[in-house]
């Protein structure tokens, strides 16, 4: 077994490899020094992968992440590994789960279908919607990420862990769950791609520390509007917590309604505070049994 890390995950596919205890291939990711000056992406594989059981780590945000990835797995399968299992760890367009209106693209599916054509099986991290597996045509599943911000909050000794919305109510039970406290909820409704609104509602946070847990910051509207809420209703500490943290446009500057904001590996930021390695290395020895 060898792992292959794209250009968006090399800290963690270096960690998921010393976790595994196999090599890291080296890859290069710029033909000439300064790669494609138009910001084409360019891959080649530095050592042989051929008969081996090639693991390739790339996240599949920002775009040009795409198409990285489809690069290196088009080059690992040239290359002539027996098999190919792809650790997409924040699955990015994961979010377009569904056609929401006539003629949309499924975003999830177009990339799920293309990852297929060379991937035999596949690992992704806390996706948005579990259903989104099941437009794999190949093996694929979820390692949750939970466990990891779990243990984080437990040692920040909150007392309560908080879901901003329905959509994160499984993540902030599995995460209350290892930190040993109870959870809530909010019900939010988006507005904009900037804005949501919460549902007036009575929590118990009178005096509290509170970690608020999603799958995804993004602008960090949601978060930021749901520590809003906390603090009014009397909260002394606000701590976010997310798996995948894009922190996009403004992010930084809404989210200054948090006492601290905790984000794990998948996509590398100031915020991330978090390896989810080991999570990925036991997902992959059950795997190859
Ligand atoms: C949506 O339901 C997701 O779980 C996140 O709550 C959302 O993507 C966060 O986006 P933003 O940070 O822009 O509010």
């Amino acid at each position: 077994m060898k792992v292959v890390g794209g250009s968006a995950s090399l800290p963690l596919a270096r960690a998921l490899a010393r976790e595994l205890g196999v090599p890291l291939v080296d890859v290069s990711f710029e033909k000439h020094p300064g790669g494609f000056p138009d910001g084409e992406r360019y891959v080649r594989l530095q050592d042989s992968v051929a008969g081996e059981h090639a693991i390739l780590v790339q996240t599949t945000h920002p775009d040009s992440m795409v198409v990285e990835c489809l690069l290196l797995a088009d080059a690992i399968r040239d290359a002539g590994a027996r098999r190919l299992t792809a650790i997409i760890p924040y699955f990015g367009y994961g979010r377009q789960d569904k056609r929401f209106a006539d003629g949309e693209a499924v975003s999830a599916k177009t990339l799920a279908k293309h990852i297929a054509l060379d991937a035999d099986d596949l690992l992704t991290m806390t996706i948005h919607n579990p259903d989104v597996l099941a437009l794999f045509p190949i093996r694929a599943r979820e390692v949750s990420g939970i466990p990891a911000i779990g243990r984080y909050l437990k040692a920040a000794g909150v007392d309560l862990v908080l879901a901003p919305d329905d959509n994160a109510v499984r993540l902030a039970k599995e995460a209350a769950a290892i930190a040993g406290t109870p959870y809530d909820y909010l019900d939010k409704e988006r507005l904009d791609s900037y804005t949501v609104r919460v549902t007036p509602k009575e929590l118990k946070v009178q005096g509290k520390s509170v970690a608020i847990v999603d799958d995804v910051i993004s602008t960090g509207g949601t978060i930021a509007t749901a520590a809003k809420e906390l603090k009014s209703q009397g909260a002394t500490r606000v701590l976010a917590a997310c798996v995948h943290g894009l922190f996009v446009g403004r992010a930084e500057d809404t989210l200054q309604s948090c006492d601290e904001v905790v984000a794990t590996a998948p996509v590398v930021s100031a915020h991330t505070k978090v390896t989810v390695a080991p999570e990925l290395a036991r997902a992959v020895r059950e795997l190859t049994g």
